[in-house]
């Protein structure tokens, strides 16, 4: 007998009527019109079924601190730098705890399941490092939370960046970040490239940088990267965030540039709330967009997801953990309003974040034998719309057997969600936004609020 069988579900191929079996927390089958013996049988009432949102790009460490110590007026990097550099003097761990735990609740009553979370390493006392690392323990029954060693002042240009560094590896941290065009000048950028890879290459650790994160078309650490994700046998383990400069880039050089990227394996995140609001501030009219360029890298074969980055905090005043809002503003930038576009931003935060995060692949036997069998067929599996059910799913089989139980179990409230998460899958878009879950987020919404002002 399966333990769950979700009935009546749409999936995001645009398949109705699809029933989904689970079996020992895996997705066995896949099948229109499946009727079976099951512990729990769940009418999806022609909702949509899909793998959870996930976020590979996220500053849990600052999150919901807006105001504090006082608010970014221009709205620029530069001035959001500036203030959260006044604000860690002031930092105590529980209250990034709190922040962050806080958060996390707006996550799970919107569906995000798997966060990747960069976290500030300038500071020799590692403070940031020692919060998210509890944030992550105690998180981990309901959001996998993934944490990336992130020197936000500069490897190189911070004294002691290096070891700080080192020390949250050493303390658990999981990713090895870095900030290219922060260091003071292009060599040092690419030499904090080399060092970076070459340290997480030491450690058998994942890559995920800061890199570009700049209007100016000359900033080209991008390709640095690439060189040394090949250089070093990282391919498929490293990713660049941003990558803005890439929309201020010569043409022909980014036609050169396009090849190398998807030949060394390197993915790449654009977070499109922050790139919309951040770049383009030194122009008058007309004002770029400053997002890189998603469509042209999707076309070349490189993986492209989409971030939120920051939620309240001294980058962004706004934003509320839904990944929807992040896929919605990564369609307009980009114009991908056709229906394979809006499929691929679909895709951007979720199974392709997901593969980011390189989160583990648990599809059940008998969803096994179905994508042999699919891919015996021949789908093209460049094609979103051939290979987005079965990947899809089979990623989104990657949830925990045990989540479900205390903090997000309390905070989703319907057991209908709990079970669903069981088996790694969650049903989004309208089912998430149910009237309790919406409530409890309004109600958290409400609470930073009064701290800001306090
Ligand atoms: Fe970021």
């Amino acid at each position: 007998m399966l333990d769950l069988l979700i009935t009546n579900a749409a999936l995001p191929d645009g398949r109705t009527g699809m029933a989904v079996a689970v079996q020992d927390a895996k997705i066995v089958e896949v099948a229109a019109g499946l009727h079976a013996q099951a512990a729990e049988t769940i009418d999806a009432g022609g909702q949509l079924l899909t793998p959870p949102f996930c976020d590979p790009h996220f500053h849990m460490d600052a999150t919901l601190s807006y105001g504090l110590p006082r608010v970014n007026e221009s709205g620029t990097l530069l001035e959001g730098i500036a203030v959260w550099g006044e604000l860690k003097p002031q930092l105590k761990a529980d209250d990034m705890v709190q922040r962050a735990l806080a958060y996390c609740d707006w996550a799970v009553a919107r569906g995000l399941l798997a966060i990747r979370s960069h976290v500030d390493t300038s500071d020799p006392s590692l403070l940031p490092v020692e919060a998210m690392l509890e944030v992550k323990r105690r998180v981990a029954p309901y959001i996998d939370l993934q944490l990336v060693a992130f020197p936000q002042d500069g490897v190189l240009r911070t004294a002691g960046g290096e070891d700080n560094l080192r020390r949250a590896l050493d303390l658990g941290v999981d990713v090895v970040g870095g900030i290219p065009h922060f260091e003071r000048t292009m060599g040092e950028g690419a030499a904090s490239v080399r060092l970076l890879c070459e340290i997480a290459a030491e450690r058998g650790k994942l890559v995920d940088m800061h890199c570009d994160e700049t209007d100016d078309p000359l900033s080209r650490h991008i390709e640095t990267l690439a060189f040394e994700c090949q250089r070093l046998g990282l391919q498929g383990r490293v990713n660049g965030s941003h990558c803005t400069s890439m929309h201020s880039m010569d043409n022909y050089y980014v036609s050169k540039l396009l090849p190398l990227i998807a030949e060394s394996g390197v993915s790449v995140i654009a977070n499109p709330l922050i790139n919309i609001t951040l770049q383009g501030r030194h122009d008058t009219y007309p004002k770029r967009r400053g997002m890189t360029r998603v469509p042209e890298l999707l076309a070349a074969g490189v993986n492209v997801a989409f971030g939120h980055d920051c939620v309240m905090d001294p980058w962004y005043g706004m934003g509320s953990a839904d990944m929807l809002e992040v896929a919605h503003m990564g369609l307009h930038v980009a114009q991908m309003t056709s229906r394979k576009g809006m499929l691929a931003c679909f895709d951007a935060v979720t199974i392709n974040a997901a593969r980011v995060m390189h989160r583990r692949l648990r599809a059940g036997a008998g969803l096994r034998r179905q994508l042999r069998a699919a891919a015996g067929e021949g789908p093209d599996r460049g094609d979103p719309a051939a290979r987005k059910p079965a990947e899809g799913l089979e990623e989104g089989a990657a949830g925990r057997a045990d989540a479900g139980r205390g903090r997000r179990a309390e905070l989703a409230g319907a057991s209908r969600q709990r079970r669903l998460h069981d088996a790694g899958a969650f049903l989004t878009g309208a089912a998430t936004r149910c009237e309790g879950a919406a409530a409890r987020a309004r109600a958290a919404l409400r609470r930073p609020r009064n701290n800001r002002t306090a």
